[in-house]
């Protein structure tokens, strides 16, 4: 079964065409980023319109890659939320358009499943698994009991994770977007500032606005008081406790639930500390962290998921397929 795949939640325009859920023929990816930089984050308007810019010459350019033509796709999948609704709606028009132009079905898939499925283009899942989904919008534990079966175990009470690495960034004034900035910094220092531990009720559930609160009011004291602050032992030791806390809800969540598989999804799982982290603890199950080219946003992951979806539901929606900025997943 060959699918074709298109993303657009946020600011990256995505067209993939994968095989029988596992082989990625193309996967490519244009990133507006440096489009948004100057604004200090993603602006929705610009989102749109470039998408509507880009995405037939991205379209043509994955089939080029793949070597695919035209009337050889089977089903065609798109992200329908959650994200940006403009930038939704693009990829899901540009979608809708070439399933009905070619007679495929067409359905949609939930980002965060995309994410997920991230995992099984270079591996294989296997169940039970716990999934620790961070990005910039999402912070949580998911568990599968087989293929797209989603139990949500906990999630964020308020920020998450790369919102916080985000914001925390900005107020540094190191730059969008303020994960890999700081991820990068922290390398080259020490953890040496004091940063509260994070608590929550849930032994499944997270809280960042207490650290990045933390981390934000230390900053203005500091500049208040006209006392320097050293960047890098302060990415260090903010990243040090962001990531302690992930760890520390995901061990709780492999140990409850008997898990075999233990695997990471989304931006954040980008992140070199966290990666190394999820090596050094979970030595006692299997573990999967996407290649780093799958763990921000592309079309190939949710190719991957759209196979394993379509096997489970065998629907197709082109008439009622809407785009939504929020979703749940489980
Ligand atoms: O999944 P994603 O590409 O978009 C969303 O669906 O949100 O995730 C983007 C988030 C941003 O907050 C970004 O700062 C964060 O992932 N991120 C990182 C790293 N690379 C990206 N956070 C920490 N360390 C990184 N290396
Ligand atoms: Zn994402």
């Amino acid at each position: 079964m060959i699918v074709l795949a298109v993303e657009s939640s946020c600011d990256e325009t995505s067209v993939s065409i994968s095989k029988d859920g596992k082989n990625v023929l193309s996967n490519v990816v244009y990133s507006q980023i440096e489009l948004h930089q100057s604004f200090g984050g993603v602006v929705p308007e610009i989102a749109s319109r470039e998408h509507i810019k880009r995405i037939t010459f991205i379209f043509d350019k994955a089939f080029e890659e793949a070597g695919v033509s035209k009337d050889e796709i089977d089903l065609v999948a798109v992200t329908k939320g959650p994200g940006l609704i403009g930038s939704l709606l693009v990829g899901i028009n540009a979608a809708k358009a070439f399933a009905f132009a070619y007679d495929v079905p067409l359905i949609g898939v939930h980002h965060l499943a995309g994410h997920i499925y991230a995992n099984q283009i270079e591996g294989e899942m296997e169940f039970p698994l716990v999934a620790l989904v961070v990005s910039g919008g999402h912070t949580e534990l998911i568990l599968m009991k087989d293929h797209f079966e989603f139990e949500k175990l906990g999630e964020t009470h308020d920020d998450a994770v790369g919102e916080a690495y985000d914001k925390v960034a900005r107020v540094l004034g190191l730059g969008y977007p303020g994960g890999p900035i700081i991820d990068k910094l922290a390398k080259e220092g020490s953890p040496e500032y004091p940063m509260p531990r994070i608590r929550t009720e849930g032994a499944y559930d997270f809280s960042y606005s207490g650290l990045k609160s933390h981390v934000i009011n230390f900053l203005n004291r500091q500049k208040m008081r006209n006392e320097p602050v050293n960047e890098k032992n302060m990415a260090a030791s903010f990243q040090k406790a962001a990531i302690r806390h992930l760890i520390a809800q995901s061990e709780n969540a492999v140990k409850d639930f008997g898990a075999k598989m233990f695997i990471v999804a989304g931006g954040v799982a980008a992140n070199s500390h966290l990666r190394e982290e999820v090596d050094k603890k979970f030595t006692h199950v299997k573990v999967s962290v996407p290649p780093f080219k799958y763990c921000t946003d592309n079309a190939a992951m949710m190719g991957i998921a759209a196979y394993y979806q379509y096997q489970k539901t065998k629907t197709a929606d082109l008439m009622s397929l809407n785009g939504y900025s929020r979703l749940k997943l489980a």
